[in-house]
């Protein structure tokens, strides 16, 4: 080491270049001793640390790790929507870091949760990528300032377990853009993630790692991403092919860099991108370095569990209050039903399965505070069958409560990184227990546990409440209380809807895809895009989240800041005397356009804490991007002009009010072409003018007189002017002729 810095490559070999270009070990990177260089851990993520105990030798046991705090995975911590909560879970997360010396957490993962029954639903954020990346950037801020690298992933278009290591994502560039790229991009401009993890998957035929379109042209040329891209754990098949398409780190290391002196001494790899993709690997090693030469550090244990505490409790929504059976009184008689309030299922299965450093059930928090409670397992948490013993002993606890508290959920077994789900249901002996209850008693209030979408209508009627309580984390039994005994409103939302049926979810018709592809066929209609474009009725819609207290909207306004900007603003007021919290949505409504657009799409939102009968103003920044679509025809971003409806309101679907605004377009045109239809020409600026002097021209009989019935122009409408004899007859030539003419004229 020379100076405060590692060595560049220059001051390396071509073996030792290399040799950087695969880990050490499956945890490790690969260090070059002589040099001083050091091969730092790197390890998973994403709700919290997973440092595997067996990790000095390679090897995996994913759950045999040191303990760290086990933060709300991202399904629960998505539904808080407050980017500065999951900032101080990152930053707790980057301080456990460094006392463990690792110099990356393997997170976050931002991949679209393009449909509820996939795998990995319970760690991704959100079917929104605005959403997404406006959250998940709190974990990479928030790690990274601590001096600690982030692994953004998994780049890009995970979305689904089924073949995931072969499955070919095909998806039109118009949806990657709009809906599979912006979280990784959003994150990637805003906080430069140390590190992008590619994903396993192929998009369009190329598997992610040998990808140069993806890794090299859209993420560090378009987007100037900084960092290094590693592979996923085994998405590394071509070493060579990846190098070359701008991957740093093929992980774990399959002892191959043999392949990379070769392929750089025949020609097959250029000295200067061995080079860059070197010198990113000593890059990451000098800024993870202040970090990892911090001796002794131990993070503080209790005020981290603080942390995963009220991160547990914003994370749950509460989807239904009949009779305000929530919140309850403490002195009620209340019965507990369900194994999970015992056991709690607080974290989701696969690589980012976390030992945590402290476990509350809820069971254990109502004896902690006092409460007396009945409680009744009713169910095992196997996929057995229902057990008549346990199911009675739970309706007899149940009769004479004043109210019953149901945990209902997805055992650990029917969910995980590595396949996907084949139903939205939870297991049908809960079900028949929750029936079997409410016959007995009515004032049920079912908690849920799942890490993905369940279906709820199919039982709703049985139960008065319902809290969604996703997968909380280590705190989550303390969370619960704290919600269900009123001492926090609930304030979490939906970021994803929650269907009727999974049939009605727009991708079913290509899921899980088949002979080694999946058509994304669906587009850009990916969860309430679609269900509120096309006028489905959902469960619950995306947004949705009811509070304790209730909240009214009112004076919203909107006004241009620019060509093809606007800030929007609304007053909250707090009508009740609950302390509590409304995030307040704005959806961006286009309203007529060039390409078939989403009926809205979330562009913004806040989350406002307000004391009962208090109330704010706030005000939101709307950029050109908030409006525009892709083009695939421009091949590039296009604002069109035109008004623009501003939504504002606490869901998808509860909108408190509209205002619009009348942006100017950016002005972007394809010059007109004998190919171009009439009524391209009748919208373009420069085409509008030629079309007036071309009827002025017909009226004067120096051209055939267009016709002018409506359906007629309608038919012009769609017809490029090099056909428009089949309308007019054989004059038609002349006025397209005219008209190119014209148009050659007014366009110089
Ligand atoms: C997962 C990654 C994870 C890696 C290391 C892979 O199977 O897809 O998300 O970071 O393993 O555990």
């Amino acid at each position: 080491m020379s100076g405060n810095t590692y060595p560049s490559v220059n001051d390396l070999t071509l073996e030792e270049k290399a040799s950087l270009t695969s880990g050490g070990d499956a945890w490790h990177l690969q260090g070059i001793e002589s040099k001083g260089i050091p091969g730092y851990m790197i390890t998973d993520g994403p709700h919290g640390l997973r440092k595997s105990l067996a990790s000095s030798t390679g090897e995996t046991d994913l759950n045999d790790s040191v303990p760290a705090t086990c933060f709300p995975p991202a399904a629960g911590l998505s539904s808080s929507w407050n980017p500065e909560l999951i900032h101080k879970v990152g930053e707790a997360m980057g301080e456990e870091c460094i006392q463990e010396k690792v110099a990356v957490i393997l997170g976050p993962g931002v991949n679209i949760k393009r449909n509820p029954l996939g795998g990995r639903c319970f760690e991704y954020w959100s079917e929104d990528p605005y959403l997404a990346g406006h959250e998940a950037v709190g974990i990479v801020a928030g790690v990274q300032s601590k001096g600690v690298g982030t692994s953004l992933k998994h780049f890009a278009a995970n979305n689904q377990e089924t073949d995931r290591l072969r499955i070919s994502a095909n998806i039109s560039q118009r949806a990657l853009r709009e809906i599979y790229f912006p979280a990784f991009e959003y994150i990637v401009k805003t906080a430069q993630p140390w590190t992008i993890m590619c994903s396993y998957n192929r998009i369009n035929g190329v598997h992610s790692a040998q990808n140069r379109w993806l890794l090299t042209d859209v993420l560090r040329d378009e987007w100037g991403f900084k960092g290094i891209v590693m592979s996923d754990w085994g998405a590394d098949h071509d070493r060579v092919a990846s190098l070359n398409a701008g991957l740093n780190l093929e992980m774990p290391p399959s002892y191959t860099d043999d392949q990379i002196v070769y392929a750089a001494r025949d020609g097959r790899i250029q000295p200067e991108q061995l080079d860059r993709m070197a010198q990113g690997m000593i890059d990451l090693a000098n800024k993870t370095r202040a970090a990892m030469s911090i001796d002794g550090y131990r993070f503080d244990v209790d005020a981290h569990d603080e942390v995963a505490h009220q991160a547990a409790v914003e994370s749950m929504v509460l989807l239904k209050n009949d009779d305000a059976i929530l919140p309850v009184a403490k002195d009620a008689k209340i019965a507990v039903i369900g194994e999970f309030a015992r056991t709690p299922r607080y974290q989701g299965g696969g690589s980012s399965h976390i030992t945590p450093t402290k476990m509350t059930s809820f069971l254990d928090t109502l004896t902690a505070r006092g409460v007396d409670a009945q409680f009744a397992p009713g169910f095992t948490l196997d996929l057995e069958p229902a057990d008549k013993a346990l199911e009675t002993e739970a309706v007899e606890t149940a009769k004479n409560a004043d109210v019953v508290l149901m945990f209902l959920g997805l055992p650990e077994a029917a969910e995980s990184e590595g396949f996907d789900r084949e139903t939205l249901d939870i297991p049908a002996k809960q079900i028949e227990l929750l029936e079997a209850v409410a016959a007995a008693n009515k004032n049920i209030a079912v908690v849920l546990s799942n890490g993905s979408v369940v279906s709820v209508a199919p039982w709703a009627a049985n139960a008065k409440g319902v809290l969604e309580s996703w997968l909380l984390g280590q705190a989550g039994g303390a969370a619960l209380a704290d919600v269900i005994f009123g001492e926090a409103s609930p304030s979490g939302k939906l970021a994803q809807s929650v269907p009727m049926s999974i049939n009605d979810d727009p991708s079913m018709i290509n899921w899980p895809g088949e002979e080694g592809h999946v058509d994304y066929g669906e587009g850009v209609f990916v969860g309430y895009r679609y269900y509120d474009t096309y006028g489905k009725a959902v469960d619950y819609p995306f947004g949705y989240g009811l509070s304790y207290a209730t909240f009214e909207l009112s004076g919203i306004k909107a006004e241009k800041t620019g060509a093809n900007t606007a800030r929007v603003s609304v007053t909250v007021a707090n009508t009740s005397d609950v302390d509590a919290a409304e995030t307040v949505q704005v959806y961006v409504a286009p309203g007529k356009a060039a390409v078939s657009r989403p009926r809205h799409e979330l562009k913004g939102f806040r989350k406002v804490f307000l004391k009962g009968g208090e109330s704010a103003e706030i005000s939101l920044d709307l950029d050109e991007r908030a409006f525009a679509y892709w083009s695939e025809k421009f091949d590039d971003w296009r604002v069109e002009a035109g008004e623009y409806g501003i939504e504002v309101g606490t869901s998808s679907r509860d909108i408190a009010g509209v205002a619009t605004v009348a942006l100017d377009g950016d002005g972007k045109a394809e010059p007109l072409t004998e190919w171009s239809t009439f009524g391209e020409w009748s919208c373009d600026p420069v085409g509008s003018k030629v079309v007036s002097a071309m009827y002025e021209a017909g009226g004067n009989g120096e051209l055939p007189k267009l016709p002018d019935n409506d359906m007629m122009r309608m038919f012009l409408n769609s017809t490029p002017i090099n056909s428009m004899s089949t309308i007019v007859g054989e004059g038609g030539k002349r006025t397209a002729a005219f008209m190119l003419d014209e148009y050659a004229k007014l366009a110089k």
